[in-house]
């Protein structure tokens, strides 16, 4: 009997992870759970060559979950500065404290149990549990939409509620049984090093015979793309305050971007101008410091940081300003465009 579409995938993709698949990371074959964890935390939303250093960072300082849940927030804030997306951190914090004081430093393995770790989703619960247990949930990302797209020729885009489901019921039936940690990990491999995003390697891809998209001319076509909205455009002026010495930040604590980290005060306006009679607090108009766009792009937004100084004689009255030596500023975690700034200035 001919073999179907799907077992001549599975077969193809071990077959081609068994032989060919050179792509090596720390986190790979590991079957400490915390370290498995720890690898999919900082990958969420991360490339891995981006992700690689600070795992070896946090595998350093931190080599058990007990060494994590025991540091101090701004000291984890400050490995994580630079990775973005900081509810991430402040989840990793939360979810290490849990499993020390629920799970008693065992960290579960159960998908149902993974699941109820902040930080934790379906797609996380899906990759420990399958790397940590070899159980059967399959890991449906970027790279596995890509390579299903284009092998079986999905003609939707995954991003909406209909499509993904489409993605994870495809994904979950082909996942052989007994070899969810090898076939999860291999697929990811496989669209991050053969079946790639541009110029996939498909004249020599071990699947190229039965590819949908290769034999239909659709390669550069899937997966489907879905129509982002427009980022919103946010201008952040921000203020160095020296003051006999000291300088001023802040702990961005409202419900936002960053929050958590600190910053110098700031103001935001939705132009990119610095609002022309802004004197409430100084009694001066700040300067701006030069004319450096800082830009940092998230998922929905842009944000266009513009730096000022303004030396003062008189302690102003910033709420909930810290007044810091300017040697402190780099103990401090804070956002991207910050640190950039300060390298820059003290270059
Ligand atoms: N992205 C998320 N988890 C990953 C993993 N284990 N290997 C490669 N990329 C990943």
């Amino acid at each position: 009997m001919p073999l179907s579409a799907r077992s001549y995938f599975v077969q193809q993709l071990l077959r081609w992870n068994r032989l060919a698949n050179k792509r090596h990371m720390p986190w790979k074959g590991e079957k400490d759970v915390y370290k498995i964890w720890l690898s999919e935390i900082i990958l969420q939303q991360t490339r891995v060559e981006q992700g690689l250093s600070y795992y070896e960072k946090f595998i350093n300082d931190f080599p058990d979950v007990h060494a994590l849940a025991n540091a101090s927030d701004t000291r984890v804030m400050k490995l994580w500065e630079g990775l973005g997306y900081y509810s991430r951190c402040r989840n990793l914090l939360q979810t290490a404290r849990m499993v020390q004081d629920i799970y008693e430093g065992h960290f579960p393995k159960s998908y149902e149990t993974l699941l109820k770790l902040p930080g934790v989703g379906p797609y996380t619960a899906a990759a420990i549990s399958s790397f940590a247990a070899n159980a059967p949930y399959a890991v449906v990302d970027g790279n596995v939409i890509r390579v299903l797209a284009r092998f079986f020729g999905i003609n939707r885009p995954a991003g909406d509620a209909v499509g993904k489901k489409v993605f994870d019921q495809l994904a979950q039936d082909i996942l052989p049984n007994g070899r969810s940690a090898v076939y999860n990990q291999a697929i990811m491999d496989f669209g991050a090093t053969v079946c790639k995003p541009a110029a996939p390697s498909c004249g020599t891809c071990m699947l190229r015979s039965r590819c949908y998209a290769l034999n239909q001319h659709a390669v550069s076509s899937l997966p489907v793309k879905r129509i982002r909205p427009e980022k919103k455009d946010r201008y952040l002026h921000f203020i160095y305050i020296q003051y006999k010495g000291k300088v001023c930040i802040v702990q961005r604590r409202q419900k936002d971007i960053w929050q958590g980290l600190y910053q110098l005060p700031a103001i935001e306006t939705s132009s990119k101008n610095f609002p022309a009679h802004f004197r409430p607090i100084l009694t001066s108009q700040p300067k701006l410091w030069d004319d450096t766009d800082y830009t940092q792009v998230l998922t929905h937004q842009k944000i266009h940081a513009r730096f000022y100084r303004i030396s003062v004689i008189k302690k102003p009255e910033i709420q909930d300003g810290l007044w810091i030596n300017e040697k402190e500023l780099n103990e401090f975690p804070m956002p991207k465009v910050l640190v950039h700034f300060l390298k820059n200035i003290h270059k």
